[in-house]
């Protein structure tokens, strides 16, 4: 698919439908996006995947009791090795490393999505439960976990603010710029059209599946 495409198309799933998932997907899926950047490319993430269904109802009971999560046939948990950041970057180093296990998981989603997969970052875990379940050491923190399978039903899009009121330049809170940029709404109505009908061609390939 097309990055924009991807990108658009995209959408967070909480309704699995029970067909497994090729570890050789997984497999596919981490070999790319181990290409992530990160901050002096410390690569300070490693991952555990999780197919247990005990295992992945434990997972769900410790992400405040998320029970659609249990019917996702993958869970993959993002582990942040954040002591690595600390002993390079000092007090910036648990900062640095949050934003890098961040940077990974979006293109966890994306590359998902893109072999034709849907998913969900869950952030709302209990880190010292996470640990105890899977043996995790103390100084690696699970992040997120990612939801990964074949959708039943993808979540209905979601609201996202025009660009107009996301962006400012030179200094926060100054709209103007001397060139031709805004407003956007100029090329929006006809870039909206595409991108919807790309979107709905995209998620019914998806559905299908
Ligand atoms: C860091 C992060 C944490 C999230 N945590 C949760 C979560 O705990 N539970 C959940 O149902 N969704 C969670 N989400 C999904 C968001 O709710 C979702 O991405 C957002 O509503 C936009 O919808 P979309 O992904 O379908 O575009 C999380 C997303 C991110 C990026």
């Amino acid at each position: 698919m097309e990055l924009d495409n991807i990108i658009h198309s995209r959408r967070t799933c909480r309704d699995y439908s029970t067909k497994k998932v090729p570890m050789k997907l997984i497999g596919e899926i981490l070999d790319v996006c181990r290409f992530a950047p990160s901050s002096a490319n410390i690569q300070n993430w490693q991952f555990i995947v999780v197919t247990n269904q005990d295992k992945r109802e434990k997972i769900s009971d410790i992400c405040r009791n998320q029970s659609w999560m249990a019917d996702a046939p993958v869970h993959l948990i993002i582990c942040n090795k954040r002591d690595e950041g600390k002993s390079i970057f000092k007090e910036s180093g648990e900062f640095y490393c949050i934003q890098n296990c961040a940077i990974i998981a979006a293109n966890i989603i994306l590359k998902a999505h893109d072999v034709g997969l849907a998913s969900a970052i869950v952030g709302a875990l209990d880190p010292y439960e996470m640990q105890k379940l899977l043996h995790m050491p103390d100084d690696v923190i699970p992040d997120m976990v990612i939801t990964i399978g074949y959708p039943n039903s993808l979540d209905e899009d979601q609201f996202r603010e025009e660009m107009k009121y996301l962006t400012y330049f030179e200094e926060w809170g100054q709209k103007d710029r001397e060139n031709d940029i805004w407003p956007l709404s100029k090329h929006v109505k006809v870039a909206t059209k595409k991108i919807k009908q790309a979107t709905n061609r995209a998620k019914a390939k998806l559905i299908k599946r």
